[in-house]
Protein backbone atom coordinates (compact mmCIF):
# COMPACT_ATOMS: atom_id res chain seq x y z
CA UNK A 1 0.00 0.00 0.00
CA UNK A 2 2.75 2.32 1.09
CA UNK A 3 4.09 1.22 -2.52
CA UNK A 4 1.28 1.69 -4.15
CA UNK A 5 -0.01 5.18 -3.35
CA UNK A 6 3.96 5.87 -3.71
CA UNK A 7 3.99 4.33 -7.27
CA UNK A 8 0.71 7.07 -8.04
CA UNK A 9 2.96 10.04 -7.17
CA UNK A 10 5.97 8.55 -8.86
CA UNK A 11 4.21 7.68 -12.30
CA UNK A 12 2.24 10.92 -12.09
CA UNK A 13 4.86 12.63 -13.99
CA UNK A 14 4.84 9.71 -16.58
CA UNK A 15 3.96 10.34 -19.93
CA UNK A 16 0.24 11.04 -20.70
CA UNK A 17 -0.74 8.83 -23.18
CA UNK A 18 -4.03 9.92 -24.52
CA UNK A 19 -6.22 12.79 -23.13
CA UNK A 20 -5.09 15.60 -20.63
CA UNK A 21 -9.03 15.85 -20.22
CA UNK A 22 -10.09 15.43 -16.79
CA UNK A 23 -9.72 11.54 -15.87
CA UNK A 24 -12.45 9.85 -14.41
CA UNK A 25 -11.46 7.76 -11.15
CA UNK A 26 -12.94 4.29 -9.51
CA UNK A 27 -13.66 3.11 -6.39
CA UNK A 28 -16.00 0.67 -4.68
CA UNK A 29 -19.21 2.85 -4.41
CA UNK A 30 -18.53 4.86 -7.65
CA UNK A 31 -17.33 2.16 -10.52
CA UNK A 32 -15.42 3.55 -13.89
CA UNK A 33 -17.71 5.09 -16.32
CA UNK A 34 -18.52 2.80 -19.92
CA UNK A 35 -15.94 5.05 -21.89
CA UNK A 36 -13.45 4.63 -19.49
CA UNK A 37 -14.13 0.84 -17.85
CA UNK A 38 -11.46 -0.14 -15.94
CA UNK A 39 -9.91 0.79 -13.05
CA UNK A 40 -6.24 0.40 -12.99
CA UNK A 41 -3.72 -0.26 -10.41
CA UNK A 42 -3.77 3.80 -9.43
CA UNK A 43 -7.29 3.98 -9.02
CA UNK A 44 -7.98 6.12 -11.99
CA UNK A 45 -9.92 5.07 -15.32
CA UNK A 46 -8.42 4.21 -18.86
CA UNK A 47 -8.62 1.61 -21.28
CA UNK A 48 -6.31 -1.01 -22.79
CA UNK A 49 -3.30 -1.34 -20.46
CA UNK A 50 -5.57 0.06 -17.56
CA UNK A 51 -7.91 -3.26 -18.80
CA UNK A 52 -4.92 -5.71 -18.22
CA UNK A 53 -2.61 -5.77 -15.00
CA UNK A 54 -3.67 -4.50 -11.92
CA UNK A 55 -7.91 -3.85 -13.14
CA UNK A 56 -9.67 -3.55 -9.95
CA UNK A 57 -12.82 -5.65 -10.93
CA UNK A 58 -14.18 -4.11 -7.40
CA UNK A 59 -13.90 -0.53 -9.36
CA UNK A 60 -14.19 -1.27 -12.86
CA UNK A 61 -17.31 -0.38 -15.32
CA UNK A 62 -17.76 -4.44 -15.12
CA UNK A 63 -16.41 -7.76 -14.01
CA UNK A 64 -16.14 -8.50 -17.97
CA UNK A 65 -13.99 -4.83 -18.30
CA UNK A 66 -10.59 -6.52 -16.82
CA UNK A 67 -9.14 -9.04 -18.80
CA UNK A 68 -9.14 -12.33 -17.29
CA UNK A 69 -5.63 -13.18 -15.07
CA UNK A 70 -3.09 -15.47 -16.80
CA UNK A 71 -2.61 -18.78 -14.55
CA UNK A 72 0.75 -18.76 -13.03
CA UNK A 73 4.32 -20.32 -14.58
CA UNK A 74 6.71 -22.35 -13.16
CA UNK A 75 9.96 -21.07 -13.74
CA UNK A 76 13.25 -19.81 -13.76
CA UNK A 77 13.23 -16.25 -15.01
CA UNK A 78 16.89 -15.81 -15.65
CA UNK A 79 16.46 -11.93 -15.72
CA UNK A 80 19.71 -11.23 -18.14
CA UNK A 81 18.57 -9.84 -21.25
CA UNK A 82 15.24 -7.80 -22.32
CA UNK A 83 14.12 -10.53 -24.68
CA UNK A 84 11.30 -11.26 -22.09
CA UNK A 85 10.55 -7.55 -21.36
CA UNK A 86 8.46 -5.52 -23.15
CA UNK A 87 7.37 -1.85 -22.51
CA UNK A 88 3.58 -1.65 -20.86
CA UNK A 89 2.68 1.11 -23.33
CA UNK A 90 3.16 -2.12 -26.43
CA UNK A 91 1.79 -5.11 -23.99
CA UNK A 92 -1.33 -6.25 -25.20
CA UNK A 93 -2.14 -9.39 -23.13
CA UNK A 94 -0.35 -12.28 -24.96
CA UNK A 95 1.56 -13.62 -22.03
CA UNK A 96 2.75 -16.74 -23.94
CA UNK A 97 5.12 -14.25 -25.46
CA UNK A 98 6.08 -12.46 -22.83
CA UNK A 99 6.76 -12.72 -18.68
CA UNK A 100 7.59 -8.77 -17.78
CA UNK A 101 5.64 -5.85 -18.61
CA UNK A 102 8.22 -2.80 -17.62
CA UNK A 103 7.29 0.81 -16.67
CA UNK A 104 10.44 3.33 -17.10
CA UNK A 105 13.95 2.37 -18.03
CA UNK A 106 15.31 -1.01 -17.14
CA UNK A 107 18.80 -1.66 -18.58
CA UNK A 108 21.03 -4.74 -19.03
CA UNK A 109 23.92 -5.16 -17.10
CA UNK A 110 26.08 -8.12 -15.94
CA UNK A 111 23.70 -10.78 -16.34
CA UNK A 112 21.23 -9.19 -14.11
CA UNK A 113 18.21 -6.15 -15.24
CA UNK A 114 19.20 -2.92 -13.85
CA UNK A 115 15.90 -1.33 -12.71
CA UNK A 116 17.12 2.65 -13.21
CA UNK A 117 16.02 6.05 -11.69
CA UNK A 118 17.47 9.30 -13.10
CA UNK A 119 16.73 12.76 -11.91
CA UNK A 120 13.15 13.22 -12.09
CA UNK A 121 12.14 9.96 -13.29
CA UNK A 122 9.61 7.94 -11.43
CA UNK A 123 12.04 4.90 -11.65
CA UNK A 124 11.35 1.45 -12.83
CA UNK A 125 8.81 -0.98 -12.04
CA UNK A 126 8.57 -4.78 -13.36
CA UNK A 127 6.02 -6.45 -13.42
CA UNK A 128 5.54 -10.58 -14.34
CA UNK A 129 2.39 -10.40 -17.09
CA UNK A 130 1.36 -14.14 -15.13
CA UNK A 131 -0.49 -14.06 -11.62
CA UNK A 132 0.54 -16.03 -8.96
CA UNK A 133 -2.35 -17.71 -6.81
CA UNK A 134 0.00 -19.50 -4.06
CA UNK A 135 3.41 -20.64 -4.53
CA UNK A 136 7.06 -19.97 -3.41
CA UNK A 137 8.62 -16.81 -5.39
CA UNK A 138 12.32 -15.66 -5.17
CA UNK A 139 13.86 -13.30 -6.43
CA UNK A 140 17.91 -12.64 -6.48
CA UNK A 141 18.48 -8.91 -6.05
CA UNK A 142 20.84 -6.12 -5.07
CA UNK A 143 19.24 -2.98 -3.56
CA UNK A 144 20.47 0.95 -4.41
CA UNK A 145 20.52 3.31 -1.53
CA UNK A 146 20.35 6.72 -0.49
CA UNK A 147 17.72 8.92 0.95
CA UNK A 148 13.89 8.61 -0.58
CA UNK A 149 15.33 5.85 -2.77
CA UNK A 150 13.31 2.71 -1.91
CA UNK A 151 14.02 -0.81 -4.02
CA UNK A 152 10.65 -2.77 -3.74
CA UNK A 153 9.35 -6.74 -4.72
CA UNK A 154 6.18 -7.25 -3.46
CA UNK A 155 3.18 -9.42 -4.82
CA UNK A 156 0.32 -7.52 -5.74
CA UNK A 157 -3.64 -9.06 -6.59
CA UNK A 158 -5.78 -6.60 -8.70
CA UNK A 159 -7.80 -5.68 -5.56
CA UNK A 160 -4.67 -4.70 -4.17
CA UNK A 161 -3.84 -8.11 -1.87
CA UNK A 162 -0.24 -7.41 -0.90
CA UNK A 163 2.87 -9.16 0.06
CA UNK A 164 5.94 -6.71 0.46
CA UNK A 165 9.91 -7.05 0.78
CA UNK A 166 10.63 -2.88 0.87
CA UNK A 167 14.17 -1.67 1.09
CA UNK A 168 14.63 1.97 2.38
CA UNK A 169 17.79 3.75 1.13
CA UNK A 170 18.86 4.74 4.16
CA UNK A 171 18.67 1.33 6.14
CA UNK A 172 20.52 -1.32 4.07
CA UNK A 173 20.86 -3.80 6.79
CA UNK A 174 17.54 -4.12 6.73
CA UNK A 175 14.25 -5.11 4.55
CA UNK A 176 10.58 -4.28 5.65
CA UNK A 177 8.03 -6.87 5.45
CA UNK A 178 4.69 -6.37 4.86
CA UNK A 179 1.32 -7.84 4.29
CA UNK A 180 -1.89 -5.98 2.91
CA UNK A 181 -5.41 -7.25 2.94
CA UNK A 182 -7.70 -5.33 -0.26
CA UNK A 183 -5.63 -2.28 0.39
CA UNK A 184 -6.46 -1.75 3.48
CA UNK A 185 -3.65 0.16 5.28
CA UNK A 186 -3.05 -1.56 8.42
CA UNK A 187 0.65 -0.34 8.65
CA UNK A 188 1.13 -2.42 12.28
CA UNK A 189 2.36 -5.34 10.57
CA UNK A 190 5.16 -4.00 9.11
CA UNK A 191 8.16 -6.09 10.61
CA UNK A 192 11.85 -4.65 10.01
CA UNK A 193 14.20 -8.21 8.78
CA UNK A 194 17.72 -8.13 9.20
CA UNK A 195 19.67 -8.59 6.19
CA UNK A 196 23.65 -9.91 6.71
CA UNK A 197 25.94 -8.05 5.67
CA UNK A 198 23.80 -5.49 3.78
CA UNK A 199 21.58 -5.34 0.81
CA UNK A 200 23.41 -3.08 -1.78
CA UNK A 201 26.35 -4.98 -2.91
CA UNK A 202 25.93 -8.44 -3.25
CA UNK A 203 22.97 -10.12 -3.83
CA UNK A 204 20.85 -11.96 -1.60
CA UNK A 205 17.98 -14.04 -2.37
CA UNK A 206 14.54 -12.89 -0.86
CA UNK A 207 11.54 -15.61 -1.09
CA UNK A 208 7.93 -15.62 -0.02
CA UNK A 209 6.23 -18.55 0.51
CA UNK A 210 3.07 -18.03 0.46
CA UNK A 211 0.90 -20.66 1.14
CA UNK A 212 -2.92 -21.14 2.06
CA UNK A 213 -3.09 -20.58 5.09
CA UNK A 214 0.23 -19.23 5.88
CA UNK A 215 2.92 -16.71 4.88
CA UNK A 216 6.54 -16.82 5.19
CA UNK A 217 9.38 -14.40 4.39
CA UNK A 218 13.03 -15.74 4.03
CA UNK A 219 16.26 -14.22 3.25
CA UNK A 220 19.37 -16.72 2.15
CA UNK A 221 17.27 -19.67 2.93
CA UNK A 222 16.45 -18.40 6.34
CA UNK A 223 12.76 -18.00 7.37
CA UNK A 224 12.84 -14.57 9.12
CA UNK A 225 8.88 -14.16 9.67
CA UNK A 226 5.43 -16.60 9.22
CA UNK A 227 2.20 -14.99 9.46
CA UNK A 228 -0.62 -17.35 9.98
CA UNK A 229 -4.49 -17.01 8.01
CA UNK A 230 -6.23 -17.53 10.76
CA UNK A 231 -4.51 -14.83 12.66
CA UNK A 232 -5.86 -12.36 10.56
CA UNK A 233 -9.41 -12.52 10.78
CA UNK A 234 -11.19 -9.11 10.56
CA UNK A 235 -14.92 -9.02 11.64
CA UNK A 236 -15.61 -5.77 10.16
CA UNK A 237 -14.91 -6.71 6.93
CA UNK A 238 -15.91 -10.38 7.66
CA UNK A 239 -13.02 -11.59 5.98
CA UNK A 240 -9.44 -12.73 6.76
CA UNK A 241 -6.93 -9.95 6.45
CA UNK A 242 -4.44 -12.18 4.62
CA UNK A 243 -3.48 -12.19 0.66
CA UNK A 244 -5.41 -14.38 -0.82
CA UNK A 245 -6.08 -13.22 -4.61
CA UNK A 246 -3.99 -13.93 -7.51
CA UNK A 247 -0.99 -11.68 -7.71
CA UNK A 248 1.34 -10.30 -9.86
CA UNK A 249 4.79 -10.20 -8.82
CA UNK A 250 6.70 -6.78 -8.91
CA UNK A 251 10.25 -5.35 -8.88
CA UNK A 252 10.75 -1.76 -8.89
CA UNK A 253 12.68 1.12 -8.00
CA UNK A 254 11.31 4.53 -7.14
CA UNK A 255 11.67 7.92 -6.14
CA UNK A 256 9.54 7.68 -2.61
CA UNK A 257 11.72 10.71 -1.49
CA UNK A 258 10.72 12.63 -4.73
CA UNK A 259 9.85 16.55 -4.51
CA UNK A 260 6.32 17.13 -4.27
CA UNK A 261 5.88 13.31 -2.55
CA UNK A 262 3.50 13.59 0.32
CA UNK A 263 5.20 14.18 3.38
CA UNK A 264 5.00 10.90 5.08
CA UNK A 265 6.16 9.23 2.01
CA UNK A 266 9.60 11.25 1.94
CA UNK A 267 10.21 10.25 5.75
CA UNK A 268 9.30 6.64 5.44
CA UNK A 269 11.95 6.79 3.04
CA UNK A 270 14.69 8.78 5.08
CA UNK A 271 14.00 12.17 3.44
CA UNK A 272 14.42 14.13 0.04
CA UNK A 273 16.59 12.36 -2.59
CA UNK A 274 19.68 13.88 -3.38
CA UNK A 275 19.96 13.57 -7.11
CA UNK A 276 23.58 14.30 -6.97
CA UNK A 277 24.23 11.73 -4.23
CA UNK A 278 27.49 9.27 -4.16
CA UNK A 279 25.71 5.86 -4.75
CA UNK A 280 24.47 7.73 -8.17
CA UNK A 281 25.79 5.26 -10.59
CA UNK A 282 28.76 6.81 -12.57
CA UNK A 283 25.93 6.88 -15.25
CA UNK A 284 23.94 9.05 -13.24
CA UNK A 285 21.29 7.32 -11.86
CA UNK A 286 20.22 5.22 -9.03
CA UNK A 287 19.91 1.14 -9.86
CA UNK A 288 19.04 -1.83 -8.23
CA UNK A 289 19.72 -5.19 -10.02
CA UNK A 290 17.42 -8.17 -10.31
CA UNK A 291 19.46 -11.21 -11.18
CA UNK A 292 16.53 -13.58 -11.26
CA UNK A 293 13.18 -14.97 -9.92
CA UNK A 294 11.93 -18.20 -9.89
CA UNK A 295 8.31 -19.05 -9.11
CA UNK A 296 7.25 -22.42 -7.72
CA UNK A 297 3.69 -22.39 -8.38
CA UNK A 298 1.62 -24.61 -5.78
CA UNK A 299 -1.25 -26.14 -6.88
CA UNK A 300 -4.69 -24.23 -6.63
CA UNK A 301 -6.23 -25.46 -3.08
CA UNK A 302 -8.83 -27.99 -3.11
CA UNK A 303 -12.54 -26.83 -3.44
CA UNK A 304 -11.73 -24.15 -5.90
CA UNK A 305 -13.85 -23.67 -9.00
CA UNK A 306 -12.39 -24.88 -11.75
CA UNK A 307 -13.64 -24.78 -15.64
CA UNK A 308 -10.36 -24.57 -16.97
CA UNK A 309 -6.92 -23.90 -16.89
CA UNK A 310 -5.78 -20.59 -18.46
CA UNK A 311 -6.75 -17.80 -16.06
CA UNK A 312 -8.13 -16.53 -12.68
CA UNK A 313 -11.34 -15.11 -12.86
CA UNK A 314 -13.21 -13.61 -10.02
CA UNK A 315 -17.08 -14.13 -9.43
CA UNK A 316 -17.82 -11.82 -6.74
CA UNK A 317 -16.65 -9.08 -5.60
CA UNK A 318 -16.46 -9.57 -2.06
CA UNK A 319 -12.82 -10.91 -3.73
CA UNK A 320 -12.14 -13.38 -0.97
CA UNK A 321 -10.16 -16.57 -1.64
CA UNK A 322 -13.75 -18.51 -2.80
CA UNK A 323 -14.84 -15.99 -5.71
CA UNK A 324 -11.36 -16.86 -7.48
CA UNK A 325 -12.57 -19.23 -10.51
CA UNK A 326 -9.95 -21.05 -12.82
CA UNK A 327 -11.18 -20.76 -16.21
CA UNK A 328 -10.32 -21.30 -19.97
CA UNK A 329 -11.06 -17.21 -20.82
CA UNK A 330 -8.67 -15.49 -22.20
CA UNK A 331 -8.17 -12.12 -24.01
CA UNK A 332 -5.86 -10.94 -25.95
CA UNK A 333 -6.53 -6.90 -26.58
CA UNK A 334 -6.90 -5.94 -30.48
CA UNK A 335 -5.21 -3.04 -29.25
CA UNK A 336 -4.30 -0.24 -27.06
CA UNK A 337 -7.88 1.12 -27.79
CA UNK A 338 -9.92 -1.93 -26.64
CA UNK A 339 -11.12 -3.13 -23.54
CA UNK A 340 -12.20 -6.22 -21.58
CA UNK A 341 -16.00 -5.18 -22.49
CA UNK A 342 -14.54 -4.76 -26.47
CA UNK A 343 -11.38 -6.35 -26.98
CA UNK A 344 -11.46 -5.96 -30.71
CA UNK A 345 -9.64 -8.40 -32.77
CA UNK A 346 -6.54 -9.72 -31.88
CA UNK A 347 -5.50 -11.58 -34.83
CA UNK A 348 -5.49 -8.03 -36.82
CA UNK A 349 -3.29 -6.14 -34.26
CA UNK A 350 -1.98 -3.03 -35.54
CA UNK A 351 2.16 -2.90 -34.87
CA UNK A 352 1.57 0.48 -33.72
CA UNK A 353 -1.20 2.66 -31.89
CA UNK A 354 -0.38 5.90 -33.72
CA UNK A 355 -3.24 5.66 -35.51
CA UNK A 356 -5.43 6.09 -32.30
CA UNK A 357 -8.54 7.64 -32.16
CA UNK A 358 -9.71 7.09 -29.13
CA UNK A 359 -8.17 10.11 -26.64
CA UNK A 360 -9.18 7.81 -23.66
CA UNK A 361 -6.19 7.31 -21.53
CA UNK A 362 -4.32 3.55 -22.53
CA UNK A 363 -1.44 3.28 -19.74
CA UNK A 364 -2.24 3.27 -15.98
CA UNK A 365 0.12 6.29 -14.38
CA UNK A 366 -0.70 8.98 -16.87
CA UNK A 367 -2.88 11.14 -14.03
CA UNK A 368 -1.09 13.64 -11.47
CA UNK A 369 -1.87 12.17 -8.35
CA UNK A 370 -3.82 8.99 -9.73
CA UNK A 371 -6.94 11.03 -9.03
CA UNK A 372 -8.40 13.59 -6.52
CA UNK A 373 -5.32 14.34 -4.64
CA UNK A 374 -3.71 17.55 -3.39
CA UNK A 375 -0.54 17.10 -3.81
CA UNK A 376 1.84 19.31 -5.50
CA UNK A 377 3.70 17.30 -8.36
CA UNK A 378 6.50 18.01 -10.91
CA UNK A 379 5.75 18.39 -14.57
CA UNK A 380 4.43 16.23 -16.69
CA UNK A 381 7.82 14.33 -18.01
CA UNK A 382 8.13 11.15 -20.74
CA UNK A 383 9.03 8.01 -19.69
CA UNK A 384 12.11 5.97 -20.97
CA UNK A 385 10.71 3.24 -23.60
CA UNK A 386 11.93 -0.06 -22.39
CA UNK A 387 15.00 -1.52 -23.81
CA UNK A 388 15.92 1.51 -26.23
CA UNK A 389 18.15 3.17 -24.29
CA UNK A 390 19.91 0.05 -22.68
CA UNK A 391 22.13 -0.81 -24.95
CA UNK A 392 25.32 1.92 -24.98
CA UNK A 393 28.42 0.98 -23.17
CA UNK A 394 28.90 4.61 -22.20
CA UNK A 395 26.64 3.33 -19.13
CA UNK A 396 29.37 2.56 -17.45
CA UNK A 397 27.72 1.43 -14.03
CA UNK A 398 29.61 0.57 -10.46
CA UNK A 399 27.56 -0.62 -7.54
CA UNK A 400 28.96 -1.09 -4.18
CA UNK A 401 32.43 -0.05 -4.78
CA UNK A 402 35.11 2.22 -4.56
CA UNK A 403 34.62 3.14 -0.76
CA UNK A 404 31.50 3.50 -0.43
CA UNK A 405 31.28 0.81 2.43
CA UNK A 406 27.98 -0.06 3.88
CA UNK A 407 27.84 2.08 7.19
CA UNK A 408 28.59 4.95 5.48
CA UNK A 409 25.33 4.82 3.74
CA UNK A 410 23.05 5.72 6.35
CA UNK A 411 22.81 9.00 7.28
CA UNK A 412 20.95 9.07 10.46
CA UNK A 413 20.60 13.05 11.45
CA UNK A 414 18.28 13.02 8.31
CA UNK A 415 16.32 9.56 8.96
CA UNK A 416 13.13 10.61 10.39
CA UNK A 417 10.79 8.46 11.85
CA UNK A 418 7.08 8.32 13.01
CA UNK A 419 4.30 9.87 12.06
CA UNK A 420 4.57 8.99 8.64
CA UNK A 421 2.26 6.13 8.42
CA UNK A 422 -0.69 8.92 9.26
CA UNK A 423 0.29 10.85 6.03
CA UNK A 424 0.92 8.22 3.99
CA UNK A 425 -3.05 6.92 5.45
CA UNK A 426 -4.74 9.68 4.58
CA UNK A 427 -3.28 10.49 1.16
CA UNK A 428 -4.41 6.81 0.52
CA UNK A 429 -7.76 6.78 1.63
CA UNK A 430 -8.33 9.89 -0.28
CA UNK A 431 -7.37 7.87 -2.95
CA UNK A 432 -9.18 4.90 -2.56
CA UNK A 433 -12.68 7.28 -1.27
CA UNK A 434 -12.62 9.89 -4.40
C1 LIG B 1 12.31 -0.40 10.96
O1 LIG B 1 13.55 0.26 10.85
C2 LIG B 1 13.42 1.63 10.53
C3 LIG B 1 14.77 2.19 10.36
O2 LIG B 1 15.22 1.80 9.14
C4 LIG B 1 12.66 2.34 11.63
O3 LIG B 1 12.47 3.68 11.27
C5 LIG B 1 11.31 1.69 11.81
O4 LIG B 1 10.66 2.27 12.91
C6 LIG B 1 11.46 0.21 12.05
N1 LIG B 1 10.14 -0.38 12.05
C7 LIG B 1 9.75 -1.28 12.88
C8 LIG B 1 8.36 -1.78 12.75
O5 LIG B 1 10.49 -1.71 13.76
C1 LIG C 1 -10.94 -4.31 9.06
O1 LIG C 1 -11.69 -4.08 7.88
C2 LIG C 1 -12.31 -2.82 7.83
C3 LIG C 1 -13.19 -2.77 6.60
O2 LIG C 1 -12.45 -3.07 5.44
C4 LIG C 1 -11.23 -1.73 7.81
O3 LIG C 1 -11.84 -0.46 7.77
C5 LIG C 1 -10.39 -1.87 9.07
O4 LIG C 1 -9.33 -0.94 9.02
C6 LIG C 1 -9.83 -3.27 9.17
N1 LIG C 1 -9.14 -3.41 10.46
C7 LIG C 1 -7.86 -3.69 10.52
C8 LIG C 1 -7.26 -3.81 11.88
O5 LIG C 1 -7.19 -3.85 9.51
C1 LIG D 1 -11.10 -19.99 1.50
O1 LIG D 1 -10.71 -19.68 2.82
C2 LIG D 1 -11.49 -20.32 3.80
C3 LIG D 1 -11.05 -19.75 5.13
O2 LIG D 1 -9.68 -19.91 5.35
C4 LIG D 1 -11.27 -21.81 3.68
O3 LIG D 1 -12.03 -22.49 4.68
C5 LIG D 1 -11.70 -22.28 2.31
O4 LIG D 1 -11.39 -23.63 2.14
C6 LIG D 1 -10.97 -21.47 1.25
N1 LIG D 1 -11.54 -21.80 -0.04
C7 LIG D 1 -10.77 -22.05 -1.09
C8 LIG D 1 -11.46 -22.37 -2.34
O5 LIG D 1 -9.54 -22.00 -1.03
C1 LIG E 1 -5.33 -27.52 -19.90
O1 LIG E 1 -6.45 -28.28 -20.19
C2 LIG E 1 -6.40 -28.88 -21.49
C3 LIG E 1 -7.75 -29.52 -21.79
O2 LIG E 1 -8.30 -30.06 -20.65
C4 LIG E 1 -5.24 -29.85 -21.53
O3 LIG E 1 -5.16 -30.45 -22.80
C5 LIG E 1 -3.96 -29.11 -21.22
O4 LIG E 1 -2.87 -30.00 -21.16
C6 LIG E 1 -4.07 -28.37 -19.92
N1 LIG E 1 -2.91 -27.52 -19.76
C7 LIG E 1 -2.22 -27.48 -18.65
C8 LIG E 1 -1.07 -26.54 -18.62
O5 LIG E 1 -2.53 -28.10 -17.65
Amino acid sequence: MVLRNAFTVAFAAAALVGSTAAQATGSREKLCPAETPCCGLYGDCGIGAFCLGGCDITMSHSFKACVPNPVCKSGTYKLDSLDDVQDIGKYLGDNSKINWQAQGTPKVYNDGLLLTMSEDSSGTLLASTFYVWYGKICAKMTTSQGRGVVTAFIMMSDVKDEIDFEFIGTDINHVQSNFYSQGVTDYTQTKNLTVSPETVSKPHEYCLDWKPEELTWSVDGSDMRTVKKSDTWNATANHFAYPQTPSRIMLSLWPAGKAGNAEGTVNWAGGAIDWHSPYMTSAGYYAAKVDQVTVECYDPPSGVKKTGNKSYKYTDKAATNDTVEISNDFVILGSLEDTGENPGDASKTKTSTSTSTNSAPQVPGGIIGGGGRQEPTAAPQSTGSSGSSGSSSSDAFDQGTSGKSAGVAVEPSLHKIGGSAIAIVVTVLGLLVL
